[in-house]
């Protein structure tokens, strides 16, 4: 099989996963975005009706796009559609510097940063984005498609299910469920099932005094 990908996304992010993928001696065909990144030494191949007509010139590719807020969700789902029925194949790109555990499975199209810790049994679904330093407890499932930002805390057993994005920061306590399409803002912490499709949000920090 050959190491050439292609990436989808021209923002910052893609950028980090590029530098992952290329620690783990994938070769990039070229990047996909909606517009044409200014800073990118990796050549513009053009959007994803391009992709399509492209995708014999690499051997899969990776959203690098993250789901993180409204917008982004619905680009990444949108892309994410296209690609299924377009029959245009995901890759998974694990960081040389994640930890993964025993008997962990890892599904198609799964992107996990560098420190991101994946406990014993855990089954992470396809196309779903695990950013730096999370830590996936044991026996959790992460369903397809959903995204978990940096330094994420999900207790063992927990099951969260697909389309779900975790803000940054958060934490999940062990052996509850957190339902499909559920939105949880940075910095969260659960203590119950959420139902599907439950937007969450903490408490901010406020301003005591400024002088
Ligand atoms: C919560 C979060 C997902 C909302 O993002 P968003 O979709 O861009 O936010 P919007 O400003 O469009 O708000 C969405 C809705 O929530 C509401 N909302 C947002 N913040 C709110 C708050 N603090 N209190 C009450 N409602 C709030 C908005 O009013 C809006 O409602 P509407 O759809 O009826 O207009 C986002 O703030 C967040 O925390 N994302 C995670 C970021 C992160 O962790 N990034 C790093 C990943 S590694």
């Amino acid at each position: 099989m050959s190491k050439m990908i292609a990436i989808i996304g021209g923002e910052a992010f893609a950028k980090e996963v590029i530098e992952v993928a290329e620690a783990v001696g994938y070769e990039i065909y070229g990047i996909f975005a909606k517009e044409e990144p200014s800073d990118t030494q990796y050549p513009y191949r053009g959007y994803l009706e391009e992709l399509d007509e492209q995708k014999s010139n690499f051997s899969g590719v990776i959203v690098a796009i993250g789901a993180f807020n409204k917008k982004t969700i619905k680009a990444r789902n949108n892309i994410l559609a296209f690609l299924m029925s377009n029959d245009i194949r995901q890759i998974s790109i694990i960081s040389p510097f994640a930890r993964i555990g025993a008997r962990a499975i890892i599904g198609k199209g799964v992107y996990i940063a560098h420190n991101v810790v994946i406990a014993i049994d855990a089954n992470i679904g396809d196309a779903v984005l695990i950013n730096t330093g999370a830590l996936i407890g044991h026996n959790v499932i992460v369903s397809s498609n959903s995204s978990i930002g940096s330094r994420v805390f999900i207790g063992g057993g927990t099951i969260i299910e697909k389309n779900v994005t975790i803000g940054a920061s958060s934490s999940i306590l062990q052996g509850i469920c957190v339902g499909s399409g559920s939105t949880l803002g940075m910095a969260s912490l659960v203590l119950k099932s959420l139902k599907p499709n439950s937007f969450v949000l903490p408490s901010p920090s406020h301003v005591i005094s400024n002088d």
